[in-house]
């Protein structure tokens, strides 16, 4: 039996517009989203959709032409999107809910050593000093996979590869004790290999730390690995999301349908990969029913016209298509999609 879950933030009716050369850009466009204590939650969807803007939103980091629009969201008996300065954000950035983004670069300071950047957090957030802090550090080091501790103290940025220095990025976000850590495409940048070692890597500190994770990814496979839960983000808003077994073997929304046809796990041989045809909608306009219906094979008239409603699917599993409307007409996934859904619920039930 499943333990009930406890929320840890909530984010609701979340609006998010920029300013941008005297017009309005509506980025996220009335999301709702729960995050449960102690999950991994990931956030998929194509490049423009938001991913970023919303974890931005959560941290108190959206660009100075950005701003709430309208919505809340909850963390600790406190309202985030009611925060107005810097201090205010003091509170809850890094201690609270930290980040690791895909350039590690950015992050660190290439004129300081990596043991003094780690140690000025482990004596910030943790309030150790001296021997202490110096000896925090070293472990941390440990715990994110970097051998020969003590000499790579003492070493610049530029003396650490991708891989490394995404690890010693991770080692910062760690040593202020967060609740919730973000990843922001987090392997991205890095080749295959050490990309499955950093995604292992941030499993295992989230059960040894407790933490809840949100993985924000263009990259299914990496869903796959870490996430227990998947929410599909398209235009600014939050189509569909259920647990990931829900979301690869049973997604109900056509844009799902389109981003799991793109694996190239489902690929013909031979054959050119899957992509979905035409471009996402402009966002300074307004935008009128589905986000999706003009580049939606299946789209009904009403998606046209009226932005549909969340439809459930299982206690855990939602999605925002009218063709879970009761008087929709009964489409079905594609037929390589079908199967895979099939193989997968097959192999998913033993
Ligand atoms: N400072 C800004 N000014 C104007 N528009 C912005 C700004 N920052 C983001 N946007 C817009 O908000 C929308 C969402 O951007 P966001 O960076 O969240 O996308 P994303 O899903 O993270 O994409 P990617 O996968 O490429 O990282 C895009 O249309 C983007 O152009
Ligand atoms: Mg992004």
């Amino acid at each position: 039996m499943e333990e009930k879950k406890k929320k840890i933030l909530s984010i609701e009716n979340l609006v998010i517009k920029f300013n941008l050369r005297g017009q309005v850009l509506t980025a996220i466009r009335d999301i709702s989203l729960d995050l449960y204590k102690g999950e991994s939650l990931a956030i998929v969807g194509e490049s423009g959709s938001g991913k970023s803007v919303l974890m931005k939103s959560i941290m108190g980091l959206l660009d100075k032409n950005g701003y709430i629009n309208q919505g809340k969201i909850l963390y600790e008996d406190e309202n985030l999107a009611q925060f107005k300065t810097e201090n205010d954000w003091l509170k809850i950035r890094g201690k609270e809910i930290a980040m690791v983004t895909q350039d590690p670069m950015t992050s660190l300071n290439p004129l300081k050593t990596i043991g003094k950047q780690i140690e000025e957090a482990v004596v910030l957030h943790q309030g150790l000093k001296g021997k202490e802090a110096y000896k925090k550090v070293l472990q941390l080091l440990n715990d994110v996979g970097i051998g020969d501790v003590e000499k790579r103290y003492k070493q610049y940025p530029h003396e650490f590869s991708g891989g490394m220095r995404q690890r010693i990025v991770i080692a910062i976000a760690i040593a202020c004790n967060p609740k919730i850590l973000i990843c922001d495409e987090p392997t991205t940048a890095l080749d295959v290999t050490i990309q499955a070692q950093i995604l292992q890597l941030l499993k295992n500190l989230q059960e040894k730390y407790h933490l809840t994770t949100i993985y924000i990814t263009h990259d299914l496979g990496v869903v796959a690995k870490v996430a227990d839960r998947v929410a599909v983000m398209y235009a600014g808003d939050i189509i569909e999301f259920g647990k990931t077994d829900e979301i690869f073997f049973n997604a109900k929304h056509p844009y799902t349908w389109a981003l799991i046809s793109s694996l190239p796990q489902l690929g013909e041989k031979g054959e050119e990969l899957y992509s979905i045809k035409g471009t996402p909608p402009n966002l300074f306009k307004e935008i009128k029913g589905d986000a999706f219906a003009p580049r939606n094979p299946y789209a009904l008239k009403i998606d046209y016209v009226e932005r549909p409603p969340y439809y459930k699917i299982s206690d855990t599993h939602f999605a925002k298509t009218w063709l879970l409307h009761p008087n929709a007409p009964k489409v079905e996934p594609p037929e390589t999609l079908k199967k895979f859904f099939e193989e997968g619920r097959r192999y998913a039930n033993g």
